[in-house]
């Protein structure tokens, strides 16, 4: 069983790091010999998307020209491997101007491709992978959802639109808000009660992989 854990903060005292290793640790508590992949697009961010990637992207021809193994796909395949090798993905991500910080952004550009995860059809884009339950832990400063929700929210439907593209469509989102205005006692609550309400999900989820 392989757990992929995706960080996405560029700070050390973060609460989506810290959410995200919660989740890990309760999917390790339940599968006790689960292995985990880290990607630690936070501290170790990947390339926005560069010319020989463009370029072979731009059009069906040079793509199919490329084949799987061009050198401006190498990135592209391994993070595509990654997430293909994962039972489990674990993402750990602030919201960022209401949406995703630009460096998970940057991976999803690696990892939607046609002809490699999603097709095209004449009815929309249709995901190749297999579906695979995703945890997405989330800090926000303010409040994006729930009654005292005051901001947009691009970040879940759009990270669901993402997914969903490439066949990934069991999604549970993990939302630590107001993070500005918590102290630590009431961060680790917070933290704790989130991870409480998807245990019986994590449970179902993954003795059905088992
Ligand atoms: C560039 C930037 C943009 C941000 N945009 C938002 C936002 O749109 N909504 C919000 O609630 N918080 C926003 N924040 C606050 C972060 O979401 C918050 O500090 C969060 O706790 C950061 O995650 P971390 O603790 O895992 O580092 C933003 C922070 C930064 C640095």
């Amino acid at each position: 069983m392989n757990i992929l854990h995706i960080d996405c903060s560029p700070r050390l005292e973060s609460h989506s790091r810290k959410l995200s290793a919660g989740i890990v640790e309760k999917l390790l508590s339940i599968l006790p010999g689960a292995q985990v992949h880290r990607r630690d697009l936070g501290f170790e961010p990947i390339p926005h998307t560069e010319s020989a990637y463009a370029e072979v992207l731009s059009t069906p021809a040079t793509l199919a020209a490329a084949g799987r193994t061009a050198d401006a796909l190498r990135l592209a395949e391994e993070l595509i491997q990654e997430v293909e090798a994962a039972d489990v993905i674990v993402i750990g991500t602030p919201m960022n101007n209401f949406t995703v910080p630009s460096v998970l952004k940057a991976w999803i550009d690696q990892i939607l491709r046609v002809g490699r995860t999603m097709k095209s059809t004449p009815a929309g884009k249709v995901g190749l992978l297999q579906d695979r339950p995703v945890f997405v832990g989330i800090a926000s400063g303010g409040v994006f959802t729930g009654e005292r929700a005051n901001q947009s929210d691009f970040l879940t439907p759009y990270l669901s639109a993402v997914l969903a593209c490439i066949g990934v469509t069991t999604v549970h989102y993990l939302p630590l808000q107001a993070t500005a205005f918590l102290d630590d006692a009431k961060a680790d609550e917070l933290r704790a009660s989130l991870i409480a309400t998807i245990e019986p999900a994590m449970v179902n989820l993954v003795s059905s992989l088992v």
